[in-house]
């Protein structure tokens, strides 16, 4: 399984994957952090097509095209503001990774990146944030043979630190 997962210190809209996760806002009309990042590499066509996808509830998520990005395509989910933990906030941001996998999966991407969800203005402490995600990559690769690879692309190297000294340690 360890083969499977990679941290890897990194800008997200600089990785050659087949998909992308983008921590997006329930607009899909694009914001700051990685959602920015995202948009502006991608180029204008990438709001354009999610100006036809109505916006996406929080624990879910859409795909587009990547555009002018080298990733095929971008994986839109919607993390969920922390408010302390207890308005259901570890379920929706399982429910993101499980959610964005699960389509990556349906679209054929063999390796998909994501970025720590919700732990930038969404204020998701990146303890907990870590935990789950590892968790439900690890769930979700043990029963699916695609992806075939997952990249956690932190941002700043105390993401990465966190990753490999979180809670849970990588598959
Ligand atoms: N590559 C990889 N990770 C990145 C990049 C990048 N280029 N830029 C930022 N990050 C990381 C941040 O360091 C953070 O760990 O992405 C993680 C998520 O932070 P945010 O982008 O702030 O996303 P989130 O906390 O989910 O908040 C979403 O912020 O940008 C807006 O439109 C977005 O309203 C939405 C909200």
């Amino acid at each position: 399984m360890r083969q499977r997962v990679e941290v890897v210190e990194v800008d997200i809209t600089t990785l050659r994957v087949d998909a992308i996760v983008n921590a997006a806002n329930s607009s899909l009309l694009g914001g700051g952090g990685v959602d920015g990042a995202i948009h502006r590499a991608a180029g204008p066509r990438l709001l354009e097509e999610c100006r036809t996808l109505g916006g996406c509830p929080t624990g879910e998520a859409r795909i587009t095209r990547g555009y002018d990005l080298p990733a095929k395509w971008v994986v839109h989910t919607v993390g969920p503001i922390w408010w302390g933990g207890r308005n259901g906030e570890p379920n929706l941001l399982a429910n993101c990774y499980r959610n964005s996998l699960t389509l990556a999966r349906e679209q054929g991407a063999g390796s998909v990146a994501f970025p720590a969800v919700s732990t930038g203005v969404y204020g998701y402490p990146l303890g907990p944030a870590t935990d789950i995600a590892i968790g439900e990559v690890n769930k979700f690769l043990e029963s699916n043979v695609s992806p075939e690879r997952v990249v956690f692309a932190c941002f700043g190297t105390n993401r990465v630190q966190c990753l490999y000294e979180g809670p849970v340690s990588l598959p």
